[in-house]
């Protein structure tokens, strides 16, 4: 099966081509990934209106480009995905509109993706994974722990109450001058930094459960740098180093229990899979590394490139779902909510945003 996937849901318009299915090993033929950083620089962050606008300029060269590496015409295609929620709702609406035009005109299956699902799917594109496992899900908007015990199949076991931990990086990051998005530029600053020169809070350490706050840590990153007034490059360093300790041992504590947790209501996981733009990390994949090999699991990561946001994460989810026949009519309506698991109980806490 061929299948095109779509992601538009925030500052990425992607489009990818990805083959498989049958018990094939899945193959990416394309996958074209077109970042509005720069056009959301100025504004150290994403504003949702120039992000709808670009999606609508470009979604269709960057499709045409997809198909075109891909070396296929779109009656070659079994399906089209798209990242139907959550997500700035103006470039969802953008992503949606396109992938139905298309599913319209050739009669492709249609798929409407959770690009939560997406992400938490994306590990069984890069290796042969068996569910059930345990995901830690940490991207711009979302900071959540899960057990993935099937396609479409999510138990939320904790979640943040405040900000998602790309968030946090990135406000920190913004606070520091470093620009926008903070993530990469946090973890390059943090290598040359003395991680123990600031004693940050480590926020929900050691409390029953396993949900996360970050808000805490961001106020704290936010009282040394008014403490310290001008800051000299190695304060940078330093502190970049110290928030990402911090958060380092904030995750390895949360992720612990939640392998309890899993344990407890699962049984064995076969991994412990970290996703979500977060999961680029090298420093905190490390610190994840230790947490599962303690309790006898590999960590399992996607590249880089599929841990941000992008279009085969995108196609892989449709592949899973239209394997089981799950497709989705046209009169789809996005969605800019669109939680993983609607049993789970709402957070509860200041500042709960999904
Ligand atoms: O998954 P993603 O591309 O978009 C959302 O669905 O939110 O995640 C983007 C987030 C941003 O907050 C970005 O700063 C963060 O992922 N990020 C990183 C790194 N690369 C991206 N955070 C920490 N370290 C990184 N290397
Ligand atoms: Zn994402």
């Amino acid at each position: 099966m061929n299948l095109l996937g779509i992601e538009t849901s925030c500052d990425e318009t992607s489009a990818a081509v990805i083959s498989g299915g049958n018990g094939a090993r899945p193959r990416i033929l394309s996958n074209v990934v077109l970042s509005q950083v720069e056009i959301h620089q100025p504004y150290e962050g994403v504003v949702p209106e120039i992000a709808a606008r670009a999606h609508l300029s470009h979604i269709d060269h960057i499709v045409a480009q997809a198909m075109h590496e891909a070396k296929l015409g779109f009656g070659a295609l079994d399906g089209i995905a798209v990242a139907g929620g959550p997500g700035l709702i103006g470039g969802v609406i953008v992503g949606v509109m396109t992938a139905k035009a298309i599913a319209a005109v050739h009669k492709l299956a249609f798929l409407a993706v959770n690009h939560l699902e997406a992400h938490a799917l994306t590990i069984r594109l890069t290796q042969d994974l068996e569910f059930p496992y345990l995901l830690l899900l940490v991207s711009g908007g979302h900071c959540q722990l899960l057990a993935v015990t099937g396609v479409g199949a999510y138990h939320r076991l904790g979640t943040t109450l405040d900000d998602a931990l790309g968030e946090a990086f990135d406000k920190t990051a913004k606070m520091l001058g470093l620009g926008y998005p903070g993530g990469p530029a946090v973890e390059e600053r943090a290598k040359s930094g003395d991680a123990g020169r600031f004693d940050l809070p480590r926020p929900m350490r050691g409390r029953p459960g396993c949900d996360f706050s970050f808000s805490g840590l961001k106020t704290a990153v936010r009282r040394r740098i008014e403490q310290i007034g001008e800051l000299a490059p190695a304060d940078i360093d330093d502190i970049c180093a110290a928030f990402q300790a911090a958060a380092g041992d904030v995750l390895a504590d949360r992720t612990g229990r939640a392998a309890e947790m899993f344990e407890r209501r699962f049984g064995a996981p076969s991994a412990l899979v970290v996703a979500g733009g977060v999961a680029a990390n090298q420093y905190l994949r490390a610190r994840l590394t230790d947490v599962a090999a303690a309790r006898g699991l590999a960590l399992a990561a996607p590249p880089p490139d599929l841990c941000t946001d992008n279009g085969a994460m995108i196609a892989w989810a449709g592949l899973e779902r239209l394997a089981l026949g799950l497709t989705d009519g046209l009169d789809f309506a996005p969605r800019p909510r669109w939680p993983l698991d609607p049993d789970a109980a709402p957070a509860t806490g200041a500042g709960v945003k999904a």
